[in-house]
């Protein structure tokens, strides 16, 4: 009852939050799918400037209780966000803000190849256990990211020239390892990252050149073996809407599921700026054909980039495009999970990467919300 009447006050402040936003609407430009550079990983060392605790005040126009992380439970969906293990140790308005507004985490770099496996003989998991056992404490999921990627590979794998049963061994010793360790503590596993290039063919990767197109099915069936329970996902970017590339990721993953490999879903990463996105009713095309394949569909890394300086409209628009991604997921019963590549723009891979591009996420560098949050707030609302 009461949680009735929170919502409902909720809903009327959001309503005069809208109703204040909309001139500051102008229509959606035209989608064309993003160009996305091919990503060197940039390390993260971010010079974090002291929080100003005039601003650790949760915003006074949201009810007492009412979060994205409340009402995605009410609709018994995820809601999550990517989290960078520094700033979670160090800075404690970032874990009480993760935790109090979403339900899962991914790792967003801590339990990658380089990270967890330096050397051949050399595991590494403090920095990931820390991130697990966070998750644990304040009971939110974790989607595990990522075993096979051509990024953020250490220099031995990189360095050799491999035999094929070498590397295979590398593989698959990798896989049981890193999703045993975890095994029934990780809710779903992004066991291919970005396997396909633009033009939709297999990437070139060390992988590739090393054991060929079948390490994909190696390393499903690999970490099927490790943990049977968990969810195994193939992750990609500019995949979300309907062409060239959601194509191939299409028949790629039809192609395992029609020959028994042990795959469960689709993430689509959803990297997009204000003025480049696909269209909403593109990715729900999309995820329907996947989903009548039998796949779940996560939204795995969303973010929504603004080239400076950000303006009023520019935020609206971001909005704007956060809410209807958010809808379309919610509207299809196989989409069960929307996370984002971070949440607080104090925090972003995307200055580092594309140059001239900030403010990404939903809620500012100190940690208030940005039109984007009430954008994602007023959907699970409306469920
Ligand atoms: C990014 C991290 O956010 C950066 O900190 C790191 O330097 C490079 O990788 N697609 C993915 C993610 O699957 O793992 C990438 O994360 C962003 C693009």
């Amino acid at each position: 009852m009461e949680r009735q009447r929170d919502i409902f006050g909720f809903l009327i402040i959001l309503l005069i939050f809208l109703a204040a936003c909309t001139p500051m609407l102008n229509p959606p430009p035209p989608a064309t799918p993003a160009p996305q550079p091919t990503v060197t990983p940039v390390p993260s060392t971010p010079t974090p400037s002291p929080v100003p605790t005039a601003t650790r005040t949760p915003s006074p126009t949201l009810a007492p209780g009412v979060s994205l992380r409340t009402l995605a439970e009410a609709q018994n969906v995820y809601i999550g966000a990517a989290v960078a293990a520094g700033p979670l140790q160090d800075e404690p308005i970032y874990g009480e803000t993760l935790a109090r507004e979403f339900n899962m985490l991914t790792a967003e770099n801590v339990m990658k190849f380089e990270s967890v496996h330096p050397d051949p003989k050399t595991y590494s998991f403090s920095a990931a256990d820390a991130l697990v056992d966070f998750a644990e404490e304040h009971a939110m999921q974790v989607r595990g990211h990522t075993l096979v990627w051509h990024n953020q590979l250490p220099p031995w794998v990189i360095e050799k020239k491999w035999e094929r049963d070498e590397l295979s061994k590398v593989l698959e010793d990798h896989i049981s390892t890193v999703v045993g360790r975890y095994r029934g503590r990780v809710v779903a596993w992004d066991v291919v990252n970005e396997a396909i290039d633009d033009n939709g063919s297999l990437r070139q990767t060390v992988w590739l050149e090393g054991i060929g197109p079948d390490y994909i099915e190696l390393a499903f069936q690999a970490a099927h073996e490790a943990d049977p329970e968990a969810l195994l996902f193939y992750n990609d970017y500019n995949g979300e809407g309907l062409g060239r590339k959601s194509d191939a990721i299409y028949e790629l993953v039809q192609d395992l599921v029609q020959r028994g490999v042990p795959i469960h879903g689709v993430g689509l990463q959803m990297h997009v700026s204000v003025g480049r996105h696909p269209l909403p009713e593109k990715v729900a095309a999309n995820i329907q054909r996947l989903s009548a394949l039998g796949l779940k569909v996560h939204i795995t890394e969303m973010d929504v980039r603004i080239e400076s300086p950000t303006t009023e409209t520019d935020l609206a628009r971001q909005a704007q495009i956060y809410g209807e991604m958010l809808h379309v997921c919610l509207a299809a019963p196989s989409c069960e999970a929307f996370v984002l590549w971070g949440f607080t723009d104090r925090y972003s891979w995307i200055p580092d990467v594309f140059y001239g591009w900030n403010d990404a996420l939903i809620f500012d560098p100190s940690y208030q919300p940005k039109p984007a949050y009430y954008a994602l707030l007023g959907e699970l609302a409306e469920k």
